[in-house]
C-alpha cells in the first residue's frame, strides 16, 4: 500500500489528477456503493477532489480537501476496491491489488487532456494569481511563477480580503506625511506583509509599518524576512500591546485575531493616538461569559455553546458602540467565510470626530440589559470614555 500512498500524494498534491475510478468490490457484502469515482472541483476558489459514491440507485458526491483525499482513497482501495484506475497528465495508473493484499501498478501513456480549473478562479484579486509577488514568494504561499499552492489557498484569498477591506480606508488616510500604521499581535505577519506591500509597492505611500507581538522566535522570523525583502520601513517589535509606547502619532491600528482582551488593548491604544483607521478581528472572547446574565435569555444562557457565541456578539457589539461613542463610524465586515473560521467578524473603525448622544444612551441600556458592571473595554477606556458616560 506504500506504492498506492506515493502515488496518491503525488497525483493529488501536485494537481495532476484529471479523473480516478475505483471498482472490483473486495466483497460483495462490503459495501452498499459499487464504485466511486473522484475528480477535481473548484468550490469558492478553492480546488477540492469531488468523490462520487455509485449506488444501486442513486449517486451521493462529497468534496474533500486533497490531504483528506489521499487518506480516504488510501482507505477505500485498502479495505473496499481492488482496482483503480487515475488518469492523470502525465500517465493513466492502474492500481490492481491481489486477494493477499499485493500491490501492482501499471503506467501506460495518458489518455485524458487536463482540465485548467485556476482559468475559473476570480481574477480581480489586489494581488493577483500567477503574477510573482515577492513576499508572498518568501512566505510559501505561491512558488516562483506565481502560482499559488494550493495548501496556502485559503491564506492567499485572506490577504486579498483583507487587502480589500484596506482599500476602503484609503480615502480617510492623510497621506501628505509619512504614514505611521501598527499591527498589534502581528504573529507570522502574512497580513502586516500585504499590507505593507499594497501600500509602498502598489500604492506608493510613504509608511512605517510596526509588527508588534509577544512571540520573540516569530519576531525574530519577521524582522529576516523583511529584512530578505529590503522593506525598510516595516520593523518588528518584541512586546505588550499594553506596553507599547514607541510612537506619538498613529494612523491606523490593526489587530486581527489578538487574544481575549488583548483586543481592548489595542482599541484603547487605537483611541488614545486618534488612530484615523482601526481595524480589528476579535478572537477567543472569554471575558463575558461569566458575566452577562439576563433571566428572559436563559434559553440563550443555559446552553454552553450558545451563551459563549453570544457573548462573544456581545463583546464586538459593546467594542462597536464604545467606538462610536468616541466618535468612529464603525462597520462590522464578514473577514473570511464561516467555512474556514468563527473568527470572521472585523470592525472597522473610521474617526470622523460625529458624536451622538443616541449612542451613549444605546450602551447604556444595552449594559443594564445584561446586568453588566464594567466591562473591561470600558475600564481600559478610562477617563476618555468615563467624561462621556457620566454627562
Ligand atoms: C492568532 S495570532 C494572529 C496573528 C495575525 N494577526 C493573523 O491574524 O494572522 C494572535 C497573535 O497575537 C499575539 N498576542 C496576543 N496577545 C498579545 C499581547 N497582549 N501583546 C502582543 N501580542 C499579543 C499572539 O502572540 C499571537 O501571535
Amino acid at each position: 500500500m506504500e506504492d498506492i500512498n506515493k502515488l496518491l500524494n503525488e497525483v493529488i498534491n501536485e494537481e495532476k489528477l484529471i479523473y480516478g475510478v475505483m471498482s472490483k468490490l473486495k466483497s460483495k457484502k462490503d459495501s452498499t456503493y459499487k464504485k466511486v469515482t473522484i475528480k477535481p472541483v473548484l468550490i469558492k476558489d478553492e480546488v477540492k477532489i469531488q468523490f462520487t459514491y455509485h449506488y444501486e440507485k442513486k449517486v451521493i458526491h462529497e468534496n474533500l480537501s486533497f490531504e483528506d483525499t489521499i487518506d480516504k482513497t488510501n482507505s477505500l482501495l485498502g479495505d473496499y476496491f481492488r482496482q483503480g484506475v487515475l488518469f492523470t497528465k502525465d500517465a493513466d495508473y492502474q492500481i490492481l491489488i491481489s486477494k493477499k493484499g499485493k500491490v501492482k501498478i501499471l503506467k501506460k501513456k495518458p489518455t485524458r487532456k487536463k482540465v485548467n480549473l485556476e482559468h475559473n478562479r476570480k481574477k480581480n484579486y489586489i494581488i493577483p494569481e500567477n503574477e510573482p509577488c515577492p513576499f508572498l514568494i518568501r512566505l510559501g504561499v505561491m512558488n516562483e511563477k506565481g502560482r499559488v499552492y494550493s495548501k496556502k489557498y485559503k491564506k492567499f484569498r485572506q490577504i486579498n480580503r483583507f487587502l480589500e477591506i484596506v482599500s476602503d480606508t484609503i480615502s480617510s488616510l492623510d497621506k501628505r506625511n509619512k504614514l505611521n500604521i501598527i499591527d498589534f499581535g502581528c504573529g507570522k505577519s502574512y497580513l502586516t506583509f500585504a499590507l505593507y506591500y499594497y501600500l509602498v509597492d502598489i500604492l506608493g505611500f510613504e509608511v512605517n509599518i510596526v509588527g508588534l507581538d509577544l512571540k520573540k522566535d516569530v519576531i525574530d522570523f519577521c524582522n529576516n524576512v523583511a529584512s530578505d525583502l529590503n522593506y525598510n520601513n516595516l520593523k518588528f517589535i518584541h512586546g505588550n500591546i499594553k506596553d507599547f509606547n514607541d510612537f506619538d502619532k498613529v494612523d491606523m491600528v490593526v489587530s486581527l485575531h489578538a487574544c481575549d482582551t488583548a483586543t481592548d488593548d489595542a482599541l484603547k491604544k487605537a483611541v488614545n493616538w486618534n488612530a484615523k483607521v482601526i481595524l480589528a478581528v476579535p478572537c477567543c472572547q472569554h471575558e463575558l461569559f461569566n458575566k452577562i446574565h439576563n433571566p428572559t435569555m436563559n434559553p440563550m444562557e443555559k446552553h454552553g455553546i450558545i451563551k459563549e457565541r453570544l457573548s462573544t456578539l456581545i463583546t464586538d457589539s459593546l467594542r462597536a458602540n464604545i467606538l462610536e461613542i468616541l466618535g468612529y463610524s464603525v462597520q462590522m465586515l464578514e473577514f473570511i467565510d464561516m467555512e474556514h473560521t468563527p473568527k470572521n467578524i472585523l470592525i472597522r473603525a473610521i474617526k470622523t470626530g460625529n458624536e451622538d448622544s443616541k449612542v451613549i444612551d444605546e450602551y447604556l441600556k444595552f449594559k443594564k440589559f445584561w446586568n453588566l458592571k464594567e466591562p473591561y473595554i470600558e475600564k481600559v477606556m478610562g477617563k476618555k470614555l468615563k467624561e462621556k458616560l457620566e454627562r
